[in-house]
């Protein structure tokens, strides 16, 4: 395991930090995004879409609970925050095996989602437009992944 901590001061540099997480990230790899309403996990999502070369804009996937995007690899994007462990049913066990990006906001809600190597990015508000990410890289995919950011 390997973690890294890092701030960003305003939107924008949260999308450039998300684009160099797309730019580097490799078919079936899960990214989980914890932290509170308004920390920024959509937001980093959005910069993870640049990077993969996603046009369309990513909006909170809130009340569909999982939007998909076709870029360099597709992004599955899921907002657990509805679900609290009912994600069994979805069938979404089925594409986190796929050769995706698969982005989980709240993935503490959904813990039979989580497989056994990930990369998870817990975000702090520290200010109105200060935010602080803890990442923990969990596998040497991952561990290489987070490299990406330094
Ligand atoms: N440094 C920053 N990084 C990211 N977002 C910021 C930053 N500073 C201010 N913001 C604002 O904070 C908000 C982050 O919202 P976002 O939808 O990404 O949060 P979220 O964690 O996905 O929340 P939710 O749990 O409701 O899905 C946006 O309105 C954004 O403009
Ligand atoms: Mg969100």
């Amino acid at each position: 395991m390997k973690d890294l901590t890092l701030y960003t001061s305003c939107l924008e540099e949260t999308h450039i930090l998300g684009k160099k997480l797309g730019e580097a990230a490799e078919e079936n790899m899960v990214i989980l995004l914890d932290g509170d309403l308004g920390a920024g996990k959509t937001a980093l999502t959005q910069g993870i879409a640049m990077g993969l070369g996603i046009r369309k804009r990513v909006t909170s996937p809130t009340f569909t609970i999982l939007k998909i995007y076709k870029g360099r690899l597709t992004l599955y994007h899921i907002d657990a925050y509805r679900l609290e462990g009912h994600a069994q049913d979805l069938g979404f066990d089925e594409f986190l095996n796929d050769d995706g990006l698969t982005v989980i906001e709240w993935s503490q809600f959904v813990p039979d989602l989580i497989p056994d190597e990930w990369l998870k990015v817990s975000i702090e508000l520290m200010d109105e437009d200060k935010r602080k990410f803890s990442f923990i890289a969990n596998g040497s995919r991952y561990e290489k992944l987070l490299e990406a950011l330094i």
